[in-house]
């Protein structure tokens, strides 16, 4: 039997003098009491042995022995045999009391948290406003989380040997830095599939792989934009784009959406000159709505009339279940003012953050050089096994396989949302996408209900999470069922329907309450 070797403890960095007058065991001893002190070395962290720190700080072994003995005798570390040293779990209460007291400071907050102006910027803060729409904790596979593909069907084992493989070939020739555009094959692909399933005008070289859709929004919109130009957003709409646009200080203006998309005729009122305008027309996120011919030729015309540039995020388009879709707008442009962005976090997996921008040839040098100053390159090894995935056919196969599933699941979605929420909420079947809308009785308070609901370990975003200006004007619930069974999808319903009632039930009272406060006030 092999006995796994425990790892080597993390570098410690300790500046030594030689010339000051202590002895160099006893800097040593010191430089790490102080950490642990300080709480920069935290009960469990391993030390390095005492060979290993010997070689870093040039210095002999006995020297650091001794300075390790003395931490050992004054209980700021442990050592157990195959276990190397760690600091301490529980620190003797005079140890931290010690005469010699620490020259660091104890740190107990995080660094910088009330020095004088070291608060974010005026941008930094409406980022942290943005984001808490949505927090990380609810970013879960939870029922019903939208926009979470069946991971549990994804095939994993084909996936593991096309990594196995590529991994062993990696070698000297492909694990250097690369072209800022992207893995060459990839981006092949990529123009193939858009072309014959989107209908988009492209070639190859205006193909650039991001970190997933969320990069290449942002990334467009600093490129196209300069900070205080102005943006049209659906409203309600996506806050990924919303906290891109806010990062590239933009002025941000909220366009309804009406059956037809969003409405360019608001839009040219409340923002007539628009630099950018994000839509997603396939789909509309959150409301479900394909944007129409005459309104995409619209909004084409408005674009060019203000000489602004349209993001196209087709995030979704592949699940789409009764009819072909339209094809995509970028491929009704003839003046190159469509940006559009695409994703496989949907048809792959999230995780797998590989997205994808097709820019026009005006827009390429500066959205490549940004992606440059952005993170460089995509991680070389996914890209190539996503390239092989999508030219061996297994991209294909699993898009039709999904289509069937997500369709049987919206409908088990809407058997479940009849049989629990009858009477307090209204989902009606869509020809796409990955969730539908639950509309709650016009008095319902959307945030309430989905705050209630995520306590039943049920996660339905509020629909008002999503307003950029008046929002959808009705309260409602957002329900991803890519990712969700039968079984789970009916017991969340009833874990929904018990949030709903219960809110509806305490509304009367809350609105009660407040009347009576405000007559004795
Ligand atoms: C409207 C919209 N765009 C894009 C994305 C995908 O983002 P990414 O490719 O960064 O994972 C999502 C994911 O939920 C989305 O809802």
């Amino acid at each position: 039997m092999t006995r796994r070797r425990a790892p080597e403890g993390i570098p410690v960095l300790i500046a030594l003098d030689t010339k000051a007058s202590g002895s160099l065991s006893r800097q040593i001893y010191r430089a790490l009491r102080d950490g642990i002190l300080a709480g920069r070395l935290t009960g469990g962290l391993r030390l390095p042995s005492t060979r290993a720190l010997a070689i870093d700080l040039g210095v002999s072994r006995n020297t650091v022995v001794t300075a390790f003995d003395q931490l050992l005798a004054e209980g700021y570390v442990e050592s157990r045999v195959g276990r190397g040293t760690r600091v301490s779990q529980t620190m003797p209460d005079h140890l931290l009391h010690a005469r010699s007291r620490p020259r660091v400071r104890i740190v107990t907050t995080a660094p910088g948290n009330s020095a004088p102006g070291s608060s974010p910027s005026a941008r930094g803060a409406l980022l942290v406003d943005h984001a808490r729409r949505r927090s990380a904790v609810d970013e879960g596979t939870v029922a019903f989380a939208p926009g979470v593909p069946a991971l549990d069907l994804f095939p994993w084992q084909l996936w593991s040997r096309l990594v196995a493989s590529r991994a062993r070939e990696l070698g000297a020739t492909s694990a250097g830095y690369a072209d800022s555009l992207g893995y060459r094959p990839l981006r092949e692909a990529v123009a193939r599939y858009v072309a014959v399933a989107r209908g988009v005008n492209c070639t190859a070289d205006q193909v650039l792989i991001v970190g997933g859709s969320q990069q290449g929004i942002d990334l467009v919109a600093r490129v196209a934009t300069d900070p205080g130009d102005s943006a049209w957003i659906e409203d309600p709409g996506y806050y990924g784009a919303l906290g891109a646009f806010a990062g590239a200080g933009l002025r941000v203006t909220g366009v309804p959406v009406d059956a037809d998309g969003m409405s360019v005729a608001a839009g040219r009122v409340g923002a007539p000159a628009a630099r950018l305008m994000y839509v997603t027309p396939s789909h509309q996120f959150p409301l479900g709505v394909t944007m129409s011919l005459s309104r995409r030729l619209e909004l084409l015309a408005a674009a060019a009339e203000m000489q602004a540039w349209i993001v196209e995020d087709d995030y979704d388009s592949e699940f789409r279940y009764v009819s072909r879709p339209l094809t995509a707008l970028q491929g009704l442009d003839t003046e190159g003012r469509v940006v559009y962005v695409g994703t496989f976090s949907k048809v792959m997996f999230p995780a797998l953050r590989i997205g994808f921008v097709i820019a026009p040839q005006s827009l390429l040098p500066a959205i490549t050089a940004a992606r440059k100053f952005a993170g460089t390159q995509q991680a070389v090894l996914e890209q190539m096994v996503l390239a092989d995935f999508i030219t061996d056919g297994h991209f294909e196969r699993h898009v039709r396989r999904m289509r069937a599933v997500y369709a049987e699941r919206q409908q088990h979605l809407i058997d479940a949302l009849r049989a629990e929420c009858a009477g307090v909420l209204d989902a009606s079947p869509a020809g796409s996408g990955m969730h539908l809308v639950g509309w709650l009785p016009p008095d319902a308070d959307d945030a309430d209900v989905s705050r209630r609901a995520a306590t039943r370990g049920v996660d339905a975003i509020a629909l008002s999470a999503f307003a950029v200006g008046r929002g959808a004007g009705r309260p409602g619930v957002l329900l991803g069922y890519a990712h969700v069974n039968r079984a789970t999808m009916f017991a969340a319903a009833r874990g929904l329907a018990g949030a709903i009632r219960e809110s509806l039930a305490q509304r009367p009272r809350v609105l009660a309450g407040r009347a009576s406060r405000g007559a004795s006030d």
